[in-house]
């Protein structure tokens, strides 16, 4: 199979946005203890924070971390991981049963934040909390000081303002899970009044309003169109959550999942344009994409089996190569789309259907997952490029005929070019030729390929590294044409300099 590819550097769909990297760090199993935090921990720094973790993130790049829910987040209350750590409570966590200690809070998560060079994303309890507990919250991490909230947070060590610009008001308040779950109406109501008090305090905030869980919610679309006819000029964005997963050994239709993203965008974006048409305002609200990834939701994780443990392995899945081809599938849309959708986060970032694994007070490690995000997180920096592409097609059941081709071009900032293609058929290779002609003569094409001959295979405490991409050796130009092999179920990363 061939399928071909044209682009200019002169037509672009936007700046690739910062916050299009970000992951997300919940207090959920062993994602903070044991994940990121672990003071026992051989290699654990001053802050208690692992060095071989950090390390790790660094390579994976995110650029932003959300925290610190989730579901977590509807029956925290900040205040109790502040201040002194023998003095903290210990709370039950009704969102995933189990017990919090509290011994990693806010300021631990700044440091964090700090030490690896993240935008923090922080989220406030609307399910157990509302208004009040939002803006004391925003007091004490951002005014400077002379208050009892701000003079709190200088007590308990910390100086300086922690600045954070970016904020999601609640968690998926749509879902029936949620703790303190609300109708559109409600919840459209409370994110407009929480946020324009917020701006009170400090009117250069970015805030997040929730959409629906998932497309396939019940009210997807009439939810956002209340919520956000409650506060389109409050808010700057709509959230989306989606996780993928095959469904009854439909593998083919698991590597168009990236077509139901595209839908959902494009859903999210036509109903909250409706709404500001009606409004008459120039404003747009953009997408922040602040859950994303592929998760074995029926899988058993072994949560609850022990009630009210402290950080229990929950959510632990193990991806194989597939997951990896579609999980950077996902990512290419999310690039594609960044003109609207500005923000996105990778849930979640350590242990919990994450990237990095760990061992508590052992090794930790790459999951196949890693690599496409770190690559695009690295590679896919500057202009996104309209593409122009023709590919062959395969059948599916969920989304009918899918192209076999899944790409996205970048202009990067140093005048060399990216391009991300997946090959979506599982059993067929294609032949991509990339038009070199509008490139100012770059010719020099290499490749880096993620694939297996087994679609199972995975990374695992005992086998780290069985999954990692390869150089690709099936590269020829020709008269201003370049011609890459792409194996079948694979994710690459063309670099044209
Ligand atoms: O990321 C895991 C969970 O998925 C989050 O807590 C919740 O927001 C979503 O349902």
């Amino acid at each position: 199979h061939r399928a071909r590819i044209e682009f200019d550097p002169r037509f672009t769909v936007a700046d690739v946005p910062e916050r299009l990297f970000g992951s997300f760090v919940e207090h959920l199993g062993r994602c903070v203890y044991t994940g990121i935090y672990e003071p026992g921990h051989a290699s654990a720094n001053a802050d208690g924070l692992r060095q071989d973790v950090l390390d790790l993130i660094s390579e994976l790049g995110p650029t932003m971390v959300r925290y610190p829910g989730g579901n977590f987040v509807s029956g925290y209350r900040w205040e109790d991981g502040t201040g002194p750590k023998e003095d903290r409570p210990r709370r039950l966590d009704l969102a995933w049963g189990t017990t919090e200690t509290n011994q990693f809070g806010l300021s631990e998560f700044m440091k964090f934040c700090r030490t690896v060079g993240v935008e923090p994303n922080m989220a406030v309890n609307l399910g157990t909390r509302g208004l009040q507990e939002a803006l004391d919250l925003l007091e004490y991490a951002n005014h400077p000081g002379g208050t009892y909230w701000s003079d709190l947070r200088r007590t308990h060590g910390d100086e300086e303002p922690y600045g954070i610009k970016l904020w999601c008001l609640g968690n998926e308040m749509d879902g029936p899970w949620q703790i303190g779950q609300k109708t559109a109406h409600e919840y459209g109501r409370t994110a407009d009044q929480v946020a324009r008090s917020m701006r009170y305090i400090d009117p250069e905030l970015d805030l997040v309003a929730c959409g629906s869980s998932s497309r396939g919610m019940p009210e997807f679309g009439a939810w956002e169109a209340e919520v956000l006819t409650q506060s389109y000029e409050s808010v700057d964005y709509i959230s989306a959550h989606a996780y993928y997963q095959p469904q009854n050994g439909d593998f083919k239709s698991f590597m168009a999942s990236a077509q139901d993203m595209e839908l959902f965008i494009d859903g999210v974006t036509a109903t909250a344009d409706a709404v500001g048409a009606k409004l008459k305002s120039d404003k747009k609200i953009n997408i922040s994409f602040d859950e994303w990834n592929v998760w074995y939701q029926n899988a058993p994780t072994g949560e609850r089996e022990e009630p009210w443990a402290v950080a229990p392995r929950q959510l632990e899945d193990v991806y194989s190569a597939m997951d990896a081809v579609v999980f950077g599938s996902l990512l290419i849309t999310l690039l594609r789309r960044c003109d609207r959708v500005t923000a996105a986060c990778l849930a979640q970032l350590v242990n919990v259907i994450a990237p990095i694994m760990t061992e508590p007070d052992g090794p930790a490690w790459r999951q196949t997952t890693f690599f496409p995000f770190a690559e695009a997180s690295k590679f896919g920096r500057g202009k996104v490029l309209r593409v122009n592409a023709d590919s062959p097609v395969f059948a599916t059941e969920k989304y009918g005929d899918v192209a076999a081709l899944h790409s996205v071009a970048v202009a990067n900032e140093d005048g060399t070019f990216t391009v991300f293609a997946v090959n979506r058929e599982l059993e067929t290779p294609l032949t991509l030729e990339i038009d070199l002609g509008s490139l100012g003569g770059l010719g020099d094409v290499t490749c880096s390929t993620l694939t297996d001959a087994d679609p199972d295979a995975k990374n695992t405490l005992q086998d780290q590294t069985r999954v990692a991409p390869v150089a690709n050796g099936g590269i020829t130009v020709k008269d201003g044409v370049a011609f890459v092999e792409l194996p079948a179920m694979s994710w690459n990363t063309i670099r044209i300099a």
